[in-house]
């Protein structure tokens, strides 16, 4: 097998993805971590303390205890599950097999969306964006589509089979409302002027699919390294393979993949714009050495002129937490530091 890179699309780089692998019996050397990174005890339990949050109760008595718990959730664990979330599991299901489909695709077929450009409407790639450079790569493709305004995408995502547009165009707008409804119950809940979270500081909605090929050695790879979400806020459907683990109280903790549940984790911009209020988890994902694993993430994303800073009325006596800074400035500052939540941040406290 050839690791050869280049920078143009073309079936040698395709070697470079996992899907395209049909077996594989040992890991191969660039995937194996310095002990030090390596994820020690991999198959860890999946936790029952993750709170799982009912949306059916928001009309009516429950909403005020519903914001109640998406705020203590988000600051005693930095994410949450939410069930009956409004998308149906038809849709959920009809979507996760177009993407599983699509991994298991030809590899020509694949090489049409093979990109490194941040800004494509639609981009396949393995491990990370900087695979050239990195020591040590990731055990994953990806799968991102950019979905607003969907006019401007849809027709660069895949196009077959036929109505693989028209279902991923009514998830994300789907998600997209799920997405609104549990910003509108933070906003709620940190006291913030209503609409806080519309217009530019949620303009960009990416779908991103990750999958991970059964591993041969998962103790000695990891399929995302420890990380927070830079954007303002995430979502996952996890599908039915273990493998996502948040850090609490500096322990891994399992997050249960629940048929029915989106998982959601804030971004580091709530922690910023709620002062250090609300927590964005770090989490991290294992691979499983049977069975492939397909999780779809949906992420909100500021435009990159927007400023972000702590809310007036989140500012107390401690003061302001963070200074001003535009997304772009964000991202920039968070990418040059290896994508460390901490470092980045450390450069934006006041
Ligand atoms: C991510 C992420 C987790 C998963 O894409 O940022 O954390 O389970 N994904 O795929
Ligand atoms: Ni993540």
């Amino acid at each position: 097998m050839s690791f050869d890179s280049h920078t143009k699309p073309s079936f040698r780089n395709m070697d470079i993805l996992i899907s395209n692998w049909s077996s594989v019996r040992s890991l191969p050397e660039s995937y194996i971590f310095p002990a030090e990174r390596r994820p020690g005890t991999h198959n860890i339990p999946a936790s029952k303390d993750i709170p799982i949050i009912d949306l059916a109760r928001i009309n009516g008595h429950g909403r005020y205890q519903v914001i109640q718990q998406i705020i203590e959730a988000c600051q005693d664990f930095g994410l949450f599950q939410v069930i009956n979330h409004g998308v149906s599991r038809e849709l959920m299901d009809q979507t996760m097999a177009l993407f599983k489909q699509f991994f298991a695709s030809p590899a020509p077929f694949k090489a049409r969306f093979y990109s490194n450009d941040l800004n494509a409407s639609c981009r396949l790639y393995t491990s990370t964006l900087n695979y050239e450079n990195e020591e040590v790569h990731y055990w994953r493709d990806n799968l991102t589509h950019r979905c607003r305004p969907l006019e401007d995408h849809i027709n660069h995502w895949p196009d077959d089979p036929p109505h693989y547009r028209k279902v991923v165009a009514e998830y994300s707008i789907e998600v997209g409302k799920f997405l609104s409804t549990i910003l509108e119950l933070i906003c709620d809940g940190l006291g913030l002027e209503s609409q806080y979270f519309e217009g530019e500081i949620s303009k960009n909605q990416l779908v991103s699919v990750n999958h991970h090929i059964p591993c041969p050695d998962p103790s000695l790879t990891i399929g995302m390294q420890a990380h927070c979400d830079p954007n303002l806020i995430s979502m996952l459907q996890q599908g039915d393979v273990c493998g996502l683990q948040a850090l609490k109280d500096g322990q891994w903790i399992g997050v249960e993949p629940l048929p029915n549940a989106f998982v959601v984790i804030p971004g580091l911009q709530l922690r910023v714009i709620s002062n250090g209020k609300l927590a964005s988890a770090v989490h991290r994902v294992v691979t499983d050495s049977k069975e492939s694993r397909t999780t779809i993430g949906s992420f909100l994303v500021p435009s990159n002129n927007v400023l972000i800073r702590p809310a007036d009325c989140l500012i107390g006596s401690s003061g302001m937490l963070y200074r001003g800074y535009t997304y772009q400035e964000f991202f920039d500052t968070f990418t040059s530091n290896n994508c460390e939540a901490e470092t980045a941040l450390e450069c934006f406290k006041v």
